[in-house]
């Protein structure tokens, strides 16, 4: 029998600004959810925070975008929202685009990852929480994990690995996906998802012949684009993944390895800059300088028989990630001295919390021709 894991999240108010989750909303949010959990529609439950994105982590029956989970993630948002207005927290209910809820949390502005997977005798997976950057922030560690040798010893020396992954990608902007294959296609993968604004690895499946069956990923990102919603800027969409571990896939220290890089991403500040992602543990989670650098958290987990979560075991509080939290803060002090000069501010195409049509606007009779 398969279980479901659903990781959904929403900025519901931060406190304070931008920087993280008050407790209280995490309070409120546990009380929804434990009351599911007693009706029986959750096996298992966390809730926890990003920054200023509330974290549901739930295990159930009901398959992927059951309106039943979408549903409750939905309630526990909404009532967690009733809180952070009480509180006056900054931009309360920030995520929550639409009022009326439709059946499914897609396109109303929270997050998810979901994957419906069979149990393996032991079932180790990483919930990945980044905040301050975009869907695309996670090209580049899960194409290291599925895809790139020098990052996945596996890949090299574990037969049930050598044949590689599937990887399917979405083009964001033209709502289109495709599948492809690594090995074979690395070249090709690499010319799309390099461009991480528009082309984004949504699942990465096995192939035949992996002792996982075909159909069932063994990753999975959000891919959800605010701007796209709500057809303005309403904050960065701070996305969420799911990656199963061990036994044919990349073991534990292969999923975190790509995150000792702290890569340039695009977020931060008003969602309008390049800058490292840095890895920290959740005590940490909790932008301050220039609303950040970008942050990624790491749970682990394992899921036990009957689906419960065992854990969290929080990934990146560890000194062996010390070395990137430096760097990061390094590349974070040379980004900055760039102030409003790209490329630490994001090209005009990619600035959603722009003034530069008002500018042109203003500006649109001063201009003239040139020789
Ligand atoms: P164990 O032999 O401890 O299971 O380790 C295997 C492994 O995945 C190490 O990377
Ligand atoms: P969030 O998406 O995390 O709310 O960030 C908004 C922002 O503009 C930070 O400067
Ligand atoms: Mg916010
Ligand atoms: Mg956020
Ligand atoms: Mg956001
Ligand atoms: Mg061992």
């Amino acid at each position: 029998e398969k279980i479901t894991i659903s990781v959904i999240k929403a900025d519901v108010g931060g406190w304070p600004g931008h920087s993280r989750v008050h407790p209280a909303l995490i309070e409120r949010a546990k009380e929804v959810l434990s009351e599911a959990q007693k009706e029986g529609t959750l096996i298992d439950f966390y809730v926890t925070y990003a920054g200023d994105d509330l974290q549901l982590i739930m295990t159930h029956k009901k398959g992927v975008d059951s309106s039943e989970i979408h549903g409750l993630a939905w309630e526990a948002f909404k009532k967690a929202t009733e809180v952070a207005k009480e509180l006056g927290l900054y931009g309360a209910g920030q995520d929550l685009l639409k009022d009326a809820f439709s059946g499914n949390v897609r396109g109303l502005g929270p997050s998810v990852a979901e994957m419906e997977i069979t149990l393996r005798k032991s079932e180790p997976i990483v919930t990945f929480h980044l905040d301050k950057t975009e869907p695309g922030a996670f090209n580049l560690p899960i194409f290291r994990m599925f895809a790139d040798p020098f990052n996945t010893a596996g890949l090299v020396i574990d037969p049930k690995m050598h044949m590689g992954f599937r990887f399917e990608i979405w083009d964001i902007y033209d709502h289109k996906k495709v599948i492809m294959s690594s090995p074979e296609e690395m070249y090709d993968i690499l010319a799309l998802i390099g461009a991480k604004g528009r082309y984004v690895i949504k699942r990465v499946y096995p192939k035949k012949g992996h002792p996982i069956p075909e159909d069932e990923p063994v990753a999975v990102v959000s891919t959800e684009k605010l701007y796209e919603v709500a057809g303005e800027y309403v904050g960065k969409d701070d996305p969420v993944a799911i990656v199963r571990a061990q036994s044919g896939l990349p073991a534990l220290g292969e999923v975190l390895e790509p995150f000792a890089f702290p890569h340039l991403v695009s977020g931060w500040m008003r969602g309008s800059h390049n800058g490292p992602l840095m890895p920290v543990p959740l005590k940490y989670a909790t932008p301050t300088r220039f609303d950040g650098p970008p942050r990624a958290v790491a749970l682990g987990w394992q899921i036990s028989p009957e689906g419960k979560l065992i854990g969290p075991v929080d990934l990146f509080d560890d000194p062996a990630f010390d070395w990137a939290r430096q760097k990061a803060m390094e590349i974070t002090d040379y980004m900055r001295r760039h102030g409003p000069f790209e490329p630490h501010r994001l090209p005009l195409e990619e600035m959603e919390y722009t003034t530069l049509p008002g500018v042109l606007e203003k500006l649109k009779d001063r201009f003239e021709p040139v020789e």
